[in-house]
């Protein structure tokens, strides 16, 4: 049956992802719409100008996301919030990590980034975020 994935695509947002809240879901699909630009442009050769200019995008809409996140935990009574923001600084510790790396050398990042992209996106959102689920949904309903 017609089920091709388009090509090209790094990381596709699918329902598995969904944490039920739409602003959310939004912003998360706008995270893998950034890393597969970023793996487009390292897959199609762009220069490194561009290549880093995406990566600051990434970094940047990272930290906005993580902050919108935090609020949406902070006001749903969600428990394990302190540990949730932990996971946070360290992931974004560890996406500036590699955008010092892939400052100095770009080809060496190349795989360590991507793979980290892929498991930080998909391990974070499907190992964290379904989480704090139920939580945001209750606050949604007492709107
Ligand atoms: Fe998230
Ligand atoms: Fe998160």
């Amino acid at each position: 049956m017609g089920t091709e994935k388009p090509a090209g695509k790094f990381i596709e947002w699918t329902v598995q992802y969904s944490v039920g809240n739409q602003t959310i879901d939004d912003q998360h699909k706008q995270l893998f719409a950034i890393t597969n630009r970023m793996f487009e442009g390292l897959k199609g050769g762009e220069t490194k100008a561009t290549l880093f200019k995406t990566f600051e995008d990434l970094i940047e809409y990272t930290r906005y996301h993580f902050t919108t996140e935090e609020k949406y935990m902070g006001s749903s009574g969600f428990p394990d919030i302190e540990e949730h923001k932990a996971e946070h600084r360290k992931l974004l510790a560890e996406l500036l990590q590699l955008r010092d790396k892939f400052e100095k050398s770009a080809e060496i990042v190349e795989i360590d980034l991507l793979e980290f992209l892929l498991h930080w996106i998909s391990n974070h959102i499907l190992g964290h975020d379904l989480r704090y689920v139920p939580f945001i949904k209750k606050g949604q309903n007492a709107e």
